[in-house]
């Protein structure tokens, strides 16, 4: 269309594959949703308050009961007290979070540092605040940031620099020595904005901590960081999640919030303040998704694949370089037509710069008979690639 704000926009990588994988009756390991269902005790939670008459509008930031029930969580956690009023806004889940937060802050002209490969909300989100996206791509061996380049893409005409932990698609986690980069930034930077989604925080391997940027003293008054309950409970479809950062920047969050949703589903909100009262309910969901992980990584066994287990997220990738010369989206799609197994190739999360492997992206959050189906199929491709 003329004059649209988004020319060269195309249907999501994610409904591609997903519709794809529906036609072909393939066992969908594309797009990141589980295919288990919630805890029983949360639907009946939900129906409670619901029979009970909390169906109106909730307040703008939330409830009360569930943004405290995040400041509790928030500093058993990272170590660090949220005031419910100042700091906390409930969201419809972090992709509302996520554009609401780029919309209050980013004018016309203003630089964003995304680090590539990306989630796919970020960088039309800026594009429609008329800001710039400056790119920087990750290393592909070890999924590293690379500070070094990073920091040459900063500058004083630079307001936000977006960070995802753990990460999507990699499944990197950061190490306390990607805080310390992030807080010699902030310090060097002092007007920057950091935007953390951690929306896989209750998501990391291997005994490693989540580290969440609002934990740092020196970081927390330039940050944002967003938050999901559709991750977290296994309920991506509710859209609930939520977005704390500093008074000044969560004011001007809200200034936005208020015309964009206004308020969040007042009976989920209920269920998830009762339920999060567990702490067992989000603590145990590491180890479920490690030993999904494990499952699936050991049940492949192609010679030529090159698989670094993932560090958290629900994602692991594999490298497909050795068996296919073809571009990542083609051999997706072709995997999902004959071996009928789809996942995400990684190259839609870039925007200028393109990837140098053929990585596709795999979604561990499925039960573990799926994963298994689908290893044993990955093992049969020798012969159609
Ligand atoms: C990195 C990342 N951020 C945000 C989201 C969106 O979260 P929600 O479903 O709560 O909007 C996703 C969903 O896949 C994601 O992977």
């Amino acid at each position: 269309m003329t004059g649209s704000k988004l020319p060269n926009t195309k249907e999501s990588i994610f409904s591609t594959m997903s519709k794809l994988a529906r036609e072909e009756e393939a066992i969908n390991l594309s797009q990141g949703f589980p295919d288990f269902d919630i805890d029983n005790t949360l639907s009946e939670l939900a129906f409670k308050y619901m029979k009970a008459g909390n169906n109106q509008y909730a307040p703008m930031p939330g409830i009360v009961e569930l943004r405290e029930q995040i400041a509790l969580k928030y500093e058993k956690l990272y170590n660090y007290k949220l005031n419910i009023n100042e700091n906390i806004v409930v969201t419809s889940g972090a992709t509302q979070a996520l554009f609401t937060a780029i919309t209050a802050l980013v004018h016309k002209n203003d630089e964003v540092v995304v680090i590539t490969p990306a989630y796919d909300c970020y960088i039309p989100a800026i594009k429609l605040c008329g800001g710039k996206v400056i790119e920087t791509a990750i290393d592909l061996n070890t999924f590293n940031i690379n500070w070094a380049e990073l920091k040459t893409k900063i500058t004083s005409q630079t307001k936000m620099l977006i960070v995802n932990n753990p990460h999507n698609p990699s499944g990197y986690v950061f190490s306390q020595q990607d805080i310390l980069e992030l807080e010699n930034i902030v310090k060097a930077f002092p007007h920057l904005i950091i935007l953390s989604d951690e929306v896989y925080e209750h998501i990391v391997f291997d005994g490693k901590p989540h580290l969440s940027v609002l934990g740092n003293k020196h970081i927390r008054n330039n940050a944002l960081a967003t938050f999901s309950f559709g991750k977290t409970f296994h309920a991506t479809g509710w859209k609930t999640g939520y977005i704390i950062g500093a008074t000044h920047l969560i004011n001007e969050f809200k200034k936005v919030h208020q015309y964009n949703v206004f308020s969040v589903n007042t009976p989920i909100q209920y269920a998830l303040a009762e339920y999060m009262q567990k702490h067992a309910n989000y603590k145990a969901i590491s180890n479920m998704y490690e030993a999904k992980r494990n499952l699936f990584i050991n049940a492949i066994n192609h010679e030529k694949l090159n698989i670094k287990p993932s560090t958290g997220s629900y994602y692991q990738l594999i490298n497909f370089t050795k068996l296919s010369d073809k571009t990542d989206v083609v051999l997706a799609k072709e995997l999902t037509r004959k071996i009928k197994v789809a996942s995400i190739p990684i190259s839609p999360f870039y925007f200028t710069n393109k990837p140098d492997k053929t990585l596709l992206r795999f979604c561990l959050a499925k039960q573990d008979e799926t994963l298994l189906k689908a290893a044993e199929k990955i093992n049969m491709l020798g012969e159609y690639v």
